[in-house]
């Protein structure tokens, strides 16, 4: 129907087209039905094929059933799928196997299994349930994955590489993370005298003489130096790393021209994404909204996802066709809404369309999770049919988006080490949330359909108009100065209350807050005011002021800040500070810098965001109306329009010039009519 370009996927030249299709787990179920496994399998082929899928996810947590000892493997069952994959044009995207141990591997080696914060060993049981210094661990993960590649690498089913399944990055408090954790201070550092500076343990009389004593933080052991809890964070998300790199290297001496991933989170806590991005080949993650998540949360994930290997696509790893298990209730998608969540990935740079789970197992833990084919075993279900169709409407879409970027003129700034820090410091307020924080002003920009990059701190920023840093309270010397330069070069950049206060060690700057960022924003800031829930205070916008003018409620915290040069936007209208400024804005070389010095409710943060958008000229790719979103993917010498409707009713959008509409029948359009919950794709002609 379309007029198909000929573009590979960015990832391998042999599908010239989205990844479509998902975990695939023959060996869960196989048993259990006591039938001819070799039905069921064929009966899969036939239906992934009514499906559209091209690539099924195998092996993910096969780990038992390729290796029943240590001394055994049984990859036969494996090699009949792959057969099976290859004999129906679907590509395998081979898992290592290695989330979940068996029971055998923890019995032989009981130190694999992990200690908690109380200091009690784990039994075997659940998934990501290994201690991640555990060098037999790593050593049988290794070993299973080499004889992965070895066995499967030249397989013409073979295409990617997804390495365990989206690492847990908890913590573990055996002995031996405790003396890894001293080897990697010891790297970081160089000495203890360093690290009793670095974390100010003077404090309490917290001073290590001999390393041993240092020992990870917890409820049993010490939660009072900052720097040793945040120092703990990086150390174990680290250690998740190598156990990734462990197998990640054997992958690619083994295949070097097959890329390797694992699956992320998005917005997940734990684990240091952006630390992890020299070691992947792309990002992929698994996107489980909950039914109210406001789809800017959503695609903020994806933008993450996207800022993890910025420049390249990435592909969504799993959804769920229907619903989840895991949650305390667990409501079905409604119609329509797994085609808007799919395409909203791939507006948001996605290349790659991919389920949890293909067939649904018949026990267990997940037996009533969303699958493709449910218990039922056929195709004629609901879920199947809308599967089916996504599918078909990928399989047709012009393959010229493959590979594509958004071009955005505006960056957020997103940074790990602050989460924790802001999250784990102790004292002044509960209230202080930094992914709301940013997603307060991502909404903003969300709702005007701007394209967003999200950066980690030492970005390089002097491609964008905008940045966006709320809540950056950990600066360190570095990022200070590049933002200074992307300032004074002609950058406009917003940050907030509570930034620039420590440094990346966690300790507070001296001299004056905002620290590094001080002479940019042409600000001090004198005290901070960490108000109760009872508590909040308004911000004030006088008439004339660039920004919409009226009294806006805050609370949660209120910067009393002293100018330096800045001007004030807006100034506080109640208690001992009324008449202070509230948001300030400082002219600093070509470039200006602005700081809201509380949390403010976002009808101001809309304003504000508003207000720079159109000093700057920055306007989303097509004017609609408000609960439409879009977005822009451009490359291969094309550019393509991703149209959403997030609204119950059906809205109309003019286009300003003739545009191609690449689902819904198709056609040259000038015009619109964009049902609830309606998808449109459009090239420009
Ligand atoms: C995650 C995992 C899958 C599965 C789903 C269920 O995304 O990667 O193995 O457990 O959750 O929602
Ligand atoms: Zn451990």
């Amino acid at each position: 129907m379309n007029e198909q370009s000929s573009v590979a996927h960015p990832l391998t030249p042999r599908l010239p087209s989205f990844f479509y299709g998902g975990d695939y787990n023959p060996e869960q179920w196989t048993a259990t039905f006591g039938a001819n496994e070799e039905e069921i399998w064929r009966e899969d082929m036939r239906l992934m094929r009514l499906a559209h899928v091209n690539v099924a996810t195998v092996g993910v947590f096969s780990w038992v059933s390729l290796q029943p000892d240590e001394n055994t493997f049984t990859f036969e069952w494996l090699d009949r799928v792959m057969d099976l994959l290859a004999e129906n044009h679907i590509f395998a995207c081979l898992a290592t196997a290695t989330a979940a141990q068996p029971a055998w591997l923890s019995a032989a080696y009981p130190d694999v299994l992990p200690v908690d914060e109380q200091g009690v060993r784990h039994g075997q049981g659940a998934r990501q349930n290994y201690c991640p210094t555990s060098p037999d661990f790593r050593r049988l993960s290794q070993n299973l994955a080499r004889n992965l590649a070895q066995r499967y690498g030249k397989h013409p089913a073979f295409l990617l590489w997804h390495v365990s399944n989206e690492y847990y990055g908890g913590g573990c408090y055996c002995d031996r993370c405790a003396s890894r954790f001293q080897d990697w201070l010891r790297a970081r550092y160089g000495s203890l005298e360093a690290v009793n500076l670095h974390w100010n343990t003077a404090f309490w009389s917290h001073t290590y003489t001999a390393w041993e004593q240092v020992v990870p933080p917890g409820p049993r052991t010490e939660v009072s130096v900052q720097g040793l809890t945040l120092d703990y964070r990086r150390f174990i998300s680290d250690m998740y790393l190598e156990c990734y790199r462990g197998e990640a290297d054997i992958l690619h001496e083994a295949t070097p021209d097959v890329p390797v991933t694992t699956n992320f989170m998005g917005i997940y806590r734990n684990i240091d994404y952006f630390a992890w991005a020299p070691y992947i080949d792309f990002a992929c993650w698994d996107s489980y909204p909950t039914r109210t998540m406001p789809p800017a949360e959503i695609a903020f994930a994806h933008d993450l996802t996207r800022g993890v290997r910025r420049g390249q696509s990435w592909l969504l790893m799993e959804q769920t066709p229907s619903q989840t298990q895991w949650r305390p209730y667990n409501p079905l998608k409604r119609p329509g809404v797994l085609r808007q969540h799919s395409f909203q990935a791939v507006a948001h740079g996605a290349d790659a369309v991919m389920y949890f789970q293909w067939r649904q197992s018949r026990g267990s833990f997940e037996m009533f999770h969303g699958a493709v084919v449910s218990h039922v075993g056929h195709e004629h279900t609901r879920v199947f049919n809308d599967v089916a169709k996504i599918g078909a409407e990928l399989a047709e879409l012009d393959s010229g988006i493959l590979g594509t970027r958004l071009p955005a003129r505006v960056a957020m700034i997103f940074n790990w080490s602050n989460w924790w820090n802001v999250e784990f410091k102790p004292g002044l307020s509960n209230a202080l949330n930094y992914v709301d924080e940013i997603l307060l002003y991502y909404q903003a920009l969300w709702d005007r359909n701007i394209a967003v990059d999200v950066v980690p701190s030492d970005a390089d920023l002097s491609g964008y108009d905008l940045v966006i840093a709320p809540l950056l309270n950990m600066v360190s010397e570095e990022p200070g100065a590049s933002i200074e330069k992307y300032v004074e070069q002609g950058g406009t950049f917003v940050t907030g209350y509570f930034s620039g206060v420590v440094d990346e060690d966690t300790r507070a700057w001296l001299g004056g807050y905002p620290g590094p960022l001080r002479k940019v924003l042409g600000i001090w800031v004198e005290e901070f005011d960490a108000l109760d829930p009872e508590q909040a205070n308004t911000v004030v916008v006088a008439e004339g002021s660039k920004l919409p003018s009226g009294g806006y409620r805050c609370d949660r915290w209120c910067d009393l800040v002293n100018l330096e040069g800045a001007v004030a936007l807006a100034t506080y209208g109640e208690d001992f500070y009324a008449g202070r400024p509230a948001i300030t804005e400082h002219t600093f070389g070509k470039g200006r810098a602005i700081y809201v010095a509380t949390h403010l409710d976002k009808g101001l943060v809309s304003g504000l965001v508003g207000s720079l958008l159109d000093e700057l000229k920055l306007a989303g790719p097509l004017s609609v109306p408000a609960g439409v979103e879009v977005t822009k993917r451009e490359g291969n010498g094309k550019s393509y329009l991703f149209v959403l409707n997030y609204n119950d009713d059906t809205v109309q959008i003019a286009l300003p010039q003739p545009m191609d509409e690449l689902l819904n029948g198709g056609g040259r359009v000038t015009e619109l009519k964009l049902p609830a919950k309606g998808v449109a794709v459009l090239r420009a002609v």
